[in-house]
């Protein structure tokens, strides 16, 4: 433990919760990296390494306690006084003694308290376990990455350490026999899951458009009734599109929502026209003003990306369409920690990828398209890419 790397770093946080008490998104995620590295240099070597070996048991329990419906139970009988392990058995039908193991966990992690033996209180982090981001998130992704990410290594190894690129056969496909989006088809609940939580996930965080700046596509848009100012081309079931019409009620033009026919046959909302749609497929909607497409490219291979932007290029006016993308743009250096495992995960579950800006740009010069500009609101979240044909609108570069 070196004192003065420690000294050094608590005086950076200082300076930084000091000159910036509201922090910015930047100043929130550069805190939570020097407390990243705090830690670390707090940590012994040998104590680092037992952390990472002790992740899995952590996630096991955290998925058992909202399986048991605990955090719900916490959160509407606990406040003042807390449940004790016998209160929450008695209401799961679990048996008291696995009850403290497993909350025993919980509270190591934060996620309620445990002052007093066998008694367990909420704090602010049991509320979003009982919302859709915890209570669905939680066991969508354990379910649909823990059986594939256990055999990822076995995987990797059998077929000599090549990068997984075909969707068809994924470590997915080969550790449970589908990729994710077949698996997910297949299991009502895990898509009802799926969905809720794509539609929780960045609940409080800033929508795509007040990031970008829309007059980009509002300047010069038509105004002709039949005009598509925007398709949202995997777009689940409408919850960004849903934002977007709450956001700009001045409506510039048609909303498209399109997905897999099943994901979309009972969505109905106000403004917005649905459409089932296989993005493998021309794309039927032609000169929209934009093709949006957010956190679709990193399920993705390179191939199948480029016949998704080519099905969209087909379909695009070359000087007034636009294609924008809402996806990670992993830094060359000290990605971090999310991004890098996201990139593992989506690699596992359908030979996806997290990509880099050099990786972003020659992805879409392959098909003839460019990089107009990137927008970021902070180091953690998706950038919003902006992109022409290469012979297109001038360059507008912005990072
Ligand atoms: C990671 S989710 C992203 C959903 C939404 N865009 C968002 O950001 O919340 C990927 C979406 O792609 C859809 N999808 C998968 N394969 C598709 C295909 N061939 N054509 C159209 N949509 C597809 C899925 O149904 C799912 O809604």
């Amino acid at each position: 433990m070196a004192t003065s790397t420690i000294l050094s770093l608590t005086d950076q946080i200082r300076e930084e919760v000091t000159c910036d008490p509201i922090p910015s998104a930047h100043g929130h995620a550069r805190l939570l990296q020097l407390v990243d590295e705090l830690k670390l240099a707090i940590e012994t070597p040998t104590e680092t390494v037992l952390r990472l070996i002790y992740q899995p048991p952590e996630n096991a329990a955290l998925r058992t306690v909202v399986d048991l419906g605990i955090f719900p139970l916490l959160v509407r009988d606990g406040q003042k006084d807390g449940l004790t392990a016998t209160d929450i058995a008695l209401c799961t039908g679990a048996d008291r003694a696995l009850i403290v193991r497993l909350m025993r966990v919980m509270s190591a992690l934060g996620l309620c308290t445990n002052i007093e033996p066998e008694i367990y209180r909420p704090n602010e982090k049991t509320i979003p376990m009982t919302q859709p981001l915890g209570q669905d998130g939680v066991p969508c992704i354990y379910d649909l990455t823990v059986p594939t990410l256990t055999k990822l290594p076995e995987y990797l190894r059998e077929h000599n350490y090549i990068n997984p690129e075909e969707y068809t056969s994924s470590p997915m496909q080969w550790a449970v026999g589908q990729s994710q989006f077949e698996w997910l088809a297949k299991k009502k609940r895990h898509q009802a899951l799926f969905n809720s939580y794509m539609s929780s996930r960045r609940e409080g965080k800033p929508n795509w458009f007040d990031v970008y700046p829309l007059e980009r596509l509002i300047d010069g848009a038509s105004s002709h009734p039949e005009a598509v100012f925007l398709v949202d081309i995997g777009g689940n079931q409408g919850h960004d599109l849903g934002r977007f019409v709450s956001g700009y009620r001045s409506k510039p033009g048609r909303l498209i929502l399109q997905d897999l026919p099943k994901i979309v046959s009972t969505v109905d909302r106000t403004g917005i026209e649905t459409m089932g749609y296989s993005f493998l497929d021309p794309q039927p909607v032609k000169n929209a003003r934009a093709y949006y497409f957010r956190a679709i490219f990193h399920d993705w291979p390179d191939h199948i990306c480029q016949k998704i932007l080519l099905n969209t290029a087909a379909a695009m006016d070359p000087t007034y369409s636009r294609i924008i993308i809402v996806d990670f743009v992993l830094p060359d250096t000290n990605a971090g920690r999310m991004q890098s495992a996201m990139d593992i995960q989506m690699m596992s579950i359908g030979a996806g990828v997290e990509r880099s800006k050099r990786q972003w740009t020659e992805l879409l010069a392959s098909v003839g398209l460019r990089i107009n500009g990137i927008w970021n609101f902070s180091p953690g979240m998706e950038s919003i890419i902006e992109v022409v044909p290469a012979l297109g609108a001038p360059v507008n570069e912005l990072d």
